[in-house]
């Protein structure tokens, strides 16, 4: 049996002001709490013992995924009393585990969606005979990850988190966020401190001579750290880019969920989803964005590309572009919202206040 340690730790501050207290695994993609399509890929994949490595509104996690039974698996949790970092977050789960010292470890990072073949990660590690094997993908931009240089038969020859510097950035290879540790090595971190696995236990790792192994591919791979991301996350989820088991109903254009309520002149497309009980009004024109629980688009309004809150309202010819409306919040009619804007929970936006175009 092959177990895992998903890390939900962190401050979960950069969705907001979309959600306050909804740590992001549990903001809906695909008409799920986040985390569900992570815990389904792993299932699928032979997993069935979890452990929720937690730090941030844990408390929020169990009563939803309870013992993971609904699930097939088999879920444990596991909060910290101050944030370990995610070396510290890992080694603070140690005894859950029931692996042998020698078994594979799965560690996945608990913001990634991806398509990585979690089975040939596992069989890389097996075949090389790693201490540790890491998913790397290839990115334009390597600066905001952990740059993971490889020799040519796939060994890692350094890793450089968050590259200062034009002089480190020395590959497009970045750390994906999905590990195979073997269990012994999760023994070696120091225990009841903070560790970053990035920043102190591969650095120390490769400079002890141990044998990290690198897969690359390039399969799907989002890091949903903005609510930018998180929006093309779902919509390639509803899409089927992303491929997930727990996507409710069948991948297309559109996802509506039950109880939502859609004009029948009303256009969804681009992996839009409609969550329960959201209201969708005539003429509307709503692409590639989350309409989340509750929420109501009105008459003529055209959405593209954003995250519409939990109960939020979007008034009427209202065109909203690239934004992120925060839970609650009211936006009235024939305003023009753009790229990046955020508006706070339960903030209210009279008719006609915002507009980008000039003058006709
Ligand atoms: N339990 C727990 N406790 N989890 C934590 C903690 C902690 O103190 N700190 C971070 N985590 C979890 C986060 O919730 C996230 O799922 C994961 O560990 C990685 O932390 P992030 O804060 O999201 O790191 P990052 O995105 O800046 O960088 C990481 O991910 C990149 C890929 O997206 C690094 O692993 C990079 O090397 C990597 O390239
Ligand atoms: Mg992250």
């Amino acid at each position: 049996m092959t177990e895992a340690i998903l890390l939900v730790g962190g401050k979960g501050t950069r969705l907001r002001p979309l959600t306050v207290n909804t740590p992001k695994p549990m903001v809906h993609a695909a008409g799920v709490p986040f985390l569900t399509h992570q815990l389904a890929r792993a299932r699928a994949a032979g997993v069935e013992h979890i452990v929720l490595a937690t730090s941030y509104l844990a408390e929020v996690f169990e009563p939803h995924f309870g013992d993971g039974s609904a699930l097939g698996l088999h879920l444990e949790y596991v909060t910290e009393e101050e944030p370990l970092g995610t070396g510290g977050a890992i080694r603070n789960v140690a005894s859950r585990l029931h692996s042998g010292p020698d078994d594979p470890v799965l560690i996945f990072n608990g913001d990634i969606l991806t398509g990585l073949d979690i089975r040939a990660l596992v069989a890389t590690h097996e075949s090389s005979g790693a201490d540790v094997s890491l998913h790397l993908t290839r990115v334009e931009d390597p600066r905001a990850f952990g740059l993971v240089p490889t020799d040519p038969t796939g060994r890692v020859t350094a890793f450089l988190e968050k590259p200062q510097t034009p002089e480190e950035i020395v590959t497009d290879q970045i750390n994906a966020g999905a590990y195979v540790f073997r269990r012994s090595v999760i023994d070696t971190i120091p225990a009841g401190r903070p560790v970053s696995v990035e920043r102190e236990t591969f650095p120390d790792l490769l400079a002890a001579g141990a044998h990290l192994q690198g897969m690359v591919d390039s399969t799907y791979w989002l890091d949903l750290g903005t609510p930018q991301a998180f929006v093309r996350g779902s919509a390639d989820l509803v899409q089927g880019r992303a491929p997930s088991p727990a996507v409710p109903g069948r991948c297309g254009d559109r996802l509506v969920l039950p109880t939502a309520t859609v004009a029948p002149d009303a256009k969804l497309t681009g992996g839009t989803v409609v969550g329960e009980g959201a209201t969708i009004e005539a003429g509307a024109r709503v692409s590639g964005s989350t309409i989340l629980t509750g929420a109501t688009i009105e008459a003529g309004a055209v959405i593209t590309d954003s995250l519409i809150g939990a109960g939020a309202r979007v008034g009427a010819r209202t065109t909203v572009t690239g934004a992120v409306i925060g839970d609650g919040a009211h936006v009235g009619a024939d305003n023009e919202l753009r790229d990046g804007v955020r508006v706070w929970c339960d903030a209210i936006l009279p008719n006609r206040s915002l507009r980008f175009s000039s003058d006709q």
